[in-house]
C-alpha cells in the first residue's frame, strides 16, 4: 500500500492506494478519528459488488452502518438526487459526528462530496473511488458537484474529504471502456508533470492492460501524486490548476459535438492527441513528441481521431466550452512530455487546421 499526503492546512487528508483497502476500512477510519454512524451511499452497481462486504467490515469494527443506494449513472448527478440523499441522511438521525462514505466512480464521488458538504452545512466525508477514474482524478481535489439543466457540475463547491481509501482490487471488476478511459487521465498527468513516468507507462502497457495489482498501484500512486502536488497550489482554482484541463478543451467539444456518445476518457484521448499536434503547429513541442503520445494513446486502445465532422460545428463547440468555464481561448499545451505551459491567444486558424486534419 502507498499513502499521499494531501497537505491543505487543517483540511489535509491521506490518500491511501493498494490492493485490498476495503478490508482495512474500519481500522483506517478509526485511525483518523471517527467513531459513530456511518452512511454509505452507493448505486445498486457497485453496492451489489462491494456494498456489503464494506458494510460488514465496518461493522465489525463497532461501526453503525446504513447503506443508501440512488440510480446508476450521471443523470443522477442532481439536486433531485441529492434532496433524496437529505431526506434518508434525516430519517436515519444523521448529524454533523456522522460519516458519509461515497462508495462508487466519480459520479457518486461528486454528487454524494456535494451532500456531505451541504447536509447540516458540512458532515465528514469519506471517498472510496471504485473507478480508475475516481481513483486518480474526482477523489482528489475536493471539487464536488451535481448537474443542473444541461449544464455539469453547475451547482458545487469545494469540499475535501478525511480521507481516501483507493482499493486497485475493485479495478478488476470495472468494464473495459471505464478502464481504458480512466488511462487517458492517467496519460494526461504523465504528460502534465513526470516524463519519466510516461517512460514506465511505455514500457508497461501489457501489465496495466493486464490490470497486474503492481502496475496498477505504481500508476494510480504516481497519477494521484501528480493531482495534489497542483490541488495543494491552487485549492480553489483560480489558475494553476487549469494545467490538469490538458486535452480537455477539445475532448468537451467531442463530447458536446457527439452529443456525451463518446466515453470522457475517449474524448480526451483524441483531444490530448489535437493538443499535442496543436503544440507542434505553434512551436512548442517536437513532431517525435506528438507521435509518442499518439502511439501509447494507440497502443492503450484508446482513439486518436475524431472523423467527419464540421470544422464549424468543432470550432463553436471550444468557443462555447469556453465561454462558460473562462472566457478566453486559451490551451494547455505540451513544451516536452512532462512539462506544460498554457498559451494565450492561439490563432484560430491553427485550430481549425488541427480540426480539420488531426
Ligand atoms: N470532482 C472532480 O474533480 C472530477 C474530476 C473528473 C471527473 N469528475 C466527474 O466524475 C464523473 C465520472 O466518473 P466515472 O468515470 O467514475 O463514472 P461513473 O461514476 O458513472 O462510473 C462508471 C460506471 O462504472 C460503474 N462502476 C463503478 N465502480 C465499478 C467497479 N469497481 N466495478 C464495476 N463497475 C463499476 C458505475 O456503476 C458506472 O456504471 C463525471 O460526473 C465527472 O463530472 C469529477
Ligand atoms: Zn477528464
Amino acid at each position: 500500500m502507498k499513502s499521499i499526503k494531501v497537505a491543505l492546512g487543517d483540511r489535509s487528508y491521506t490518500i491511501n492506494v493498494g490492493a485490498n483497502l476495503l478490508a482495512k476500512a474500519g481500522v483506517k477510519i478509526k485511525q483518523i478519528g471517527l467513531k459513530n454512524q456511518v452512511i454509505i451511499v452507493t448505486n445498486p452497481n457497485v453496492a451489489s459488488l462491494y456494498g456489503d462486504y464494506l458494510k460488514t467490515v465496518l461493522e465489525n469494527s463497532g461501526f453503525l452502518v446504513h447503506v443508501i443506494e440512488i440510480g446508476d449513472g450521471e443523470k443522477y448527478k442532481s439536486l433531485e438526487t441529492a434532496s433524496e440523499i437529505y431526506e434518508s441522511l434525516s430519517n436515519k438521525h444523521a448529524t454533523r459526528d456522522t460519516l458519509v462514505i461515497a462508495l462508487g466512480g466519480g459520479v457518486i464521488g461528486d454528487l454524494v462530496g456535494f451532500v456531505a458538504a451541504t447536509y447540516q452545512r458540512g458532515v465528514h466525508l469519506v471517498h472510496v473511488p471504485t473507478t480508475l477514474l475516481a481513483q486518480v482524478d474526482s477523489s482528489i481535489g475536493g471539487k464536488v458537484a451535481v448537474n443542473y439543466g444541461n449544464l455539469k457540475n453547475q451547482i458545487g463547491t469545494f469540499y475535501q474529504p478525511r480521507l481516501v481509501l483507493s482499493d486497485i482490487l475493485t479495478l478488476k471488476s470495472l468494464p473495459q471502456e471505464e478502464f481504458v478511459g480512466g488511462l487517458a487521465e492517467v496519460i494526461k498527468s504523465a504528460i502534465i508533470a513526470d516524463g519519466a513516468f510516461f517512460e514506465y507507462i511505455e514500457n508497461n502497457v501489457d501489465s496495466i492492460l493486464n490490470r497486474e495489482m503492481k502496475a496498477l498501484e505504481a500508476i494510480i500512486y504516481r497519477a494521484a501524486v501528480i493531482k495534489v502536488r497542483v490541488v495543494e497550489k491552487d485549492e480553489y482554482d483560480t489558475g494553476y490548476r487549469h494545467v490538469l484541463n490538458l486535452g480537455h478543451t477539445f475532448g468537451h467539444a467531442i463530447e458536446t459535438v457527439s452529443k456525451y456518445k463518446i466515453h470522457h476518457g475517449a474524448a480526451i484521448s483524441i483531444g490530448i492527441t489535437m493538443a499535442t499536434k496543436l503544440a507542434v503547429t505553434t512551436g512548442f513541442l517536437r513532431e517525435t513528441d506528438h507521435l509518442r503520445v499518439k502511439n501509447l494513446l494507440r497502443k492503450i486502445g484508446l482513439p486518436t481521431q475524431f472523423n467527419n465532422i464540421s470544422v464549424n460545428r468543432f470550432f463553436n463547440a471550444i468557443k462555447y466550452d469556453k465561454k462558460i468555464h473562462s472566457g478566453r481561448l486559451h490551451f494547455i499545451l505540451p513544451r516536452s512530455i512532462g512539462d506544460v505551459i498554457v498559451a494565450d491567444n492561439i490563432d484560430p486558424v491553427l485550430i481549425k487546421g488541427i480540426i480539420k486534419n488531426g
